[in-house]
């Protein structure tokens, strides 16, 4: 099975892409289908916010294994006068839902957690879309849900990167006869080439369309999935749709030498870990270190800030998130751990300062509308693992997300992305799980200069931390920082896993320090763009291990 994620950036002002002129706008996005989509909505007079919202929801048509409005969603916006916004779409745990919901005798299931009608919790994507377009869009939801209704109704071949997804799922997805009517046919997944329609989809964006979130929230849907739920052995009710709520919450503000780095705040972990990671590191000179050594200074730091990650992290409105993760005397304090000869075992999570009383806080604020020029999107959503929870709710064409999976299930017990946590990151009703989407935006002397963001579970938040690092400190384009291979290390288990792809001299000078290398094919998919090096057009790169493309005009 492989993780599923989106990822798309969005911006509009004077581009150039891989060389061509172009002065309106870009996308990055994870499909060329959904790169299109976006493109013209930005052609026909929308802006980045009008353009991500269609990317999104046509994602949710030609990349459901990735995304949807069964799943969730943070999206980082700067806008034109310079204000930022964070949206956040997160799933929240049903009412119904117990710290233990997952444990049969004693034990936690991760499968009751990725698979099926107990590992959903309210998808909060299609909230989110609706408020950002309302609130800092041109264009109404209706004219960017309409466009994606056609193309599901019309149908598309799917290429072979789906077609594998869909073959790894299939056995879990055939257990659900409503999954089976959209993904299957003569009793098989389809497969590459193709042509999957989605009729019930078309349906229900169309209503959607119609009706706005109201349909999904407090109408049919909502009315939807509790029946299939009450069948099934389900948790989820009308109710706890109608309880949905998006949350704005304030960007979390870092500085990295001489950039600003504007992160996605929790239930988001990247936010919080880029900055304290880029603190930790900033206290090194890494251009003055040997490639080895960087990398191992790199591994070490990752370790740091996930063992925190484990102990601290989880929905602010429910945990105590410490604002001290983000303390410069905290990070120099944790870099002066790191031997750059050796690996330093880390038994733990560390104590920030005033981690009682000085804590991550919901914040709320009101935007009017934006203006189109100079408006930055970094959008990540998902359904969790491929196909979510494997659930398409019977005659909408919705794929559930398992976003369950992302809490603590039980103390030491890895979830899907072999990630463990404690009572900060545990279940409880209409709590949001931990994130490790970490959609991100740079500035320099204030006006925005990247926006980049990942797919890969824990391996997000890595990405992101290499791609700033060989970006502002080795001034690589995005196109060059992202061919460049991957390391990630999350603490538990004690491994440095590595792209194969990685020189072997560098590998095996990173396993004579110490570090016990796992080898990867590919880790994660990101998709960056940033503003041109004379400053008066942009580039974009989708990532090469992925079928994405970047395209402005
Ligand atoms: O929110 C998270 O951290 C995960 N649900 C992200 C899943 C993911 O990245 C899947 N991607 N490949």
């Amino acid at each position: 099975m492989i993780p599923a994620i989106l990822i798309m950036l969005i911006t509009i002002a004077t581009v150039e892409v891989a060389g061509a002129e172009a002065s309106h706008g870009m996308v990055a996005s994870v499909h060329p289908v959904a790169t299109e989509a976006g493109l013209r909505v930005l052609k026909g007079g929308g802006n980045a916010v009008d353009a991500a919202v269609a990317v999104a929801l046509t994602l949710g048509v030609v990349d459901s294994d990735n995304s949807g409005i069964g799943g969730g969603c943070f999206i980082l916006i700067h806008r034109a006068d310079g204000s930022l916004a964070a949206i956040d779409g997160r799933e929240m745990a049903p009412a119904a839902a117990t710290p233990d919901m997952f444990v049969r005798n004693g034990n936690a299931d991760t499968k009751l957690s990725q698979t099926g009608p107990l590992a959903s919790g309210v998808p909060g994507a299609l909230a989110a879309y609706e408020f950002a377009v309302e609130h800092y869009g041109k264009r109404k939801l209706s004219d960017l849900i309409l466009p994606a209704a056609d193309i599901a109704e019309k149908g598309f071949a799917l290429d072979a990167s789906y077609a594998g997804c869909l073959k790894r799922a299939a056995a879990e997805m055939g257990q659900f006869e409503s999954s089976r009517a959209v993904f299957f046919k003569n009793g098989k997944p389809l497969a590459k080439g193709a042509v999957l329609k989605q009729p019930d989809l078309a349906a229900t964006y169309r209503s959607i369309a119609g009706q706005q979130s109201d349909w999904f929230y407090r109408g049919p849907f909502a009315q939807a999935v509790e029946q299939w739920m009450k069948h099934n052995g389900g948790i989820l009710t009308a109710e706890d749709f109608r309880n949905y709520r998006v949350s704005l919450r304030e960007p979390i503000l870092s500085r990295y030498r001489d950039y600003t780095i504007v992160g996605f705040p929790p239930p988001s972990s990247g936010g919080v870990h880029v900055a304290q990671m880029l603190n930790i590191l900033e206290t090194f000179n890494l251009k003055a270190l040997g490639e080895t050594e960087r990398l191992h200074v790199m591994a070490e730091t990752m370790k740091l800030a996930f063992a925190d990650r484990a102990y601290w992290l989880g929905d602010p409105d429910f945990a105590k998130v410490p604002r001290g993760l983000l303390d410069r005397g905290y990070a120099a304090a944790l870099a002066g751990k790191i031997n750059r000869e050796h690996v330093t075992p880390v038994a733990g999570h560390g104590m920030p300062p005033d981690w009682e009383n000085d804590v991550f806080k919901t914040h709320t604020t009101h935007f009017s509308v934006a203006d189109a020029e100079g408006n930055w999107v970094a959008c990540t959503a998902t359904v969790n693992t491929s196909f979510g929870s494997k659930v398409v709710i019977p005659g909408t064409g919705v794929v559930m997300n398992d976003e369950m999976d992302d809490f603590s299930i039980q103390p030491g017990v890895k979830n899907y992305f072999g990630l463990i946590g404690d009572h900060a990151n545990a279940v409880a009703p209409g709590k949001r799980p931990l994130s490790s989407m970490t959609p991100t935006l740079v500035l320099k002397d204030g006006k925005p200069l990247i926006a980049l963001g990942a797919a890969g579970g824990p391996k997000i938040i890595s990405q992101v931390v290499l791609e700033l690092v060989w970006q502002l400190d080795f001034g690589m384009s995005p196109a060059e920082a992202l061919v460049q291979p991957r390391i990630h290390h999350q603490w538990f288990p004690n491994e440095l896993m590595v792209e194969k792809s990685l020189p072997g001299k560098l590998q095996v000078g990173l396993a004579r320090r110490g570090h016990k290398l796992k080898q990867m094919p590919s880790m994660g998919v990101s998709q960056i763009v940033a503003r041109s090096p004379d400053g008066k057009g942009f580039v974009g790169a989708a990532d090469p291990r992925a079928g994405g493309n970047a395209a402005g005009w």
